[in-house]
C-alpha cells in the first residue's frame, strides 16, 4: 500500500515518454500471464500511445496479454471526437495486434448511470469477483493523468462521486458539459501500480500541492495497493 508518492523527473517530454514507455515494457515483460492497464484519456498520453504504436516499439509487447480498460470516458458515442478510446484506437489499439477481445471500452450508449453498471460487470468478470482484494488488485498498471484543477479520471473537485466509496463505475452529470463515465477511488487504487503522467508548467503549481497531500485536490486522495508513482517531465516538477 503506498500512500506517500514517489516521483520521477525528466528534463523534457520526449524524455518522459520514452522512459514511461520503457517502464511500462518492463512491467509488462516481469508480469506472467495477463495485463491489465487502465488508460486515461487527455493530450497528455498521446504520445506515450504513438510511441508504444511505432513498429520498433510494439513488436517488444505481447498484445495478445494486454488487456486495456480505461479509468474514465466522455459520455459520447465512440465515435465523437472527445471519445477517450477512440483516441487511444488512433493512436495505439488500431495499430497494433491485440486482439480486439482485449480491448474493454466503456459504453457510452443509453443511459450513463446504466452504462457505468455495465462496465462495473466487465470488470467484474474480468477480475473473478465483485469484491476487490488489496492482495489481489485489478490492474496491474492505472495510467492517470491530471488537469490543472486537480482531477483525474473524472473525479472532479467537491463532486459527490469523490464520496464513493462501494461502487467501482460511476456516472459523472453536472461537471462538464458532456455526462463522463468513471472508475472511482476504490477501483483506481486497485492496482500493482498507480502512474500519474503529467508534464508542463501549467501544471506544477497543482502537482505540488497533490504532493503536499492537498485533500480538497481529487488526484491528491488516489490511493494504490501498490505502488503509486508520479512521472514529471521538469517543468511540471514542483520547484527543488
Ligand atoms: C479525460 C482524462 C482526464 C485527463 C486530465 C488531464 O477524460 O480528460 O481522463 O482525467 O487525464 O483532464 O488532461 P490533459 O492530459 O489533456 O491535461
Amino acid at each position: 500500500m503506498a500512500d506517500t508518492p514517489h516521483t520521477r523527473v525528466f528534463d523534457d517530454r520526449q524524455q518522459l515518454i520514452h522512459e514511461c514507455a520503457e517502464w511500462l515494457i518492463t512491467q509488462i515483460d516481469q508480469t506472467p500471464g495477463r495485463f491489465a492497464i487502465a488508460l486515461s484519456g487527455g493530450s497528455t498520453p498521446k504520445p506515450l500511445y504513438a510511441l508504444l504504436a511505432t513498429p520498433d516499439v510494439a513488436r517488444r509487447i505481447p498484445w495478445d496479454r494486454v488487456h486495456v480498460f480505461f479509468g474514465d470516458e466522455r459520455f459520447v458515442p465512440a465515435d465523437h471526437p472527445d471519445n477517450n478510446a477512440r483516441m487511444a484506437r488512433e493512436t495505439l489499439l488500431d495499430h497494433v495486434p491485440i486482439p480486439a477481445a482485449n480491448v474493454h471500452a466503456m459504453p457510452t450508449l443509453g443511459e450513463p448511470e446504466a452504462a457505468a453498471a455495465a462496465y462495473q460487470r466487465t470488470l467484474e468478470a474480468y477480475y473473478g469477483a465483485s469484491t476487490l482484494d488489496p492482495a489481489r488488485p485489478l490492474f496491474d498498471v492505472n495510467l492517470l493523468g491530471m488537469g490543472d484543477d486537480g482531477h483525474t479520471a473524472s473525479l472532479f473537485p467537491g463532486a459527490p462521486q469523490l464520496n464513493e466509496t462501494s461502487a467501482w463505475v460511476v456516472a459523472v452529470r453536472n461537471q462538464k458539459p458532456e455526462t463522463r463515465i468513471t472508475l472511482t477511488y476504490p477501483a483506481l487504487a486497485s492496482a500493482r501500480t498507480v502512474l500519474f503522467l503529467v508534464e508542463g508548467a501549467g501544471k506544477q503549481a497543482v502537482v505540488a500541492r497533490v504532493l503536499q497531500g492537498d485533500a480538497a485536490l481529487p488526484a491528491a486522495r488516489v490511493r494504490s495497493d501498490g505502488d503509486l508513482i508520479w512521472f514529471l517531465d521538469r517543468s511540471a516538477a514542483p520547484a527543488a
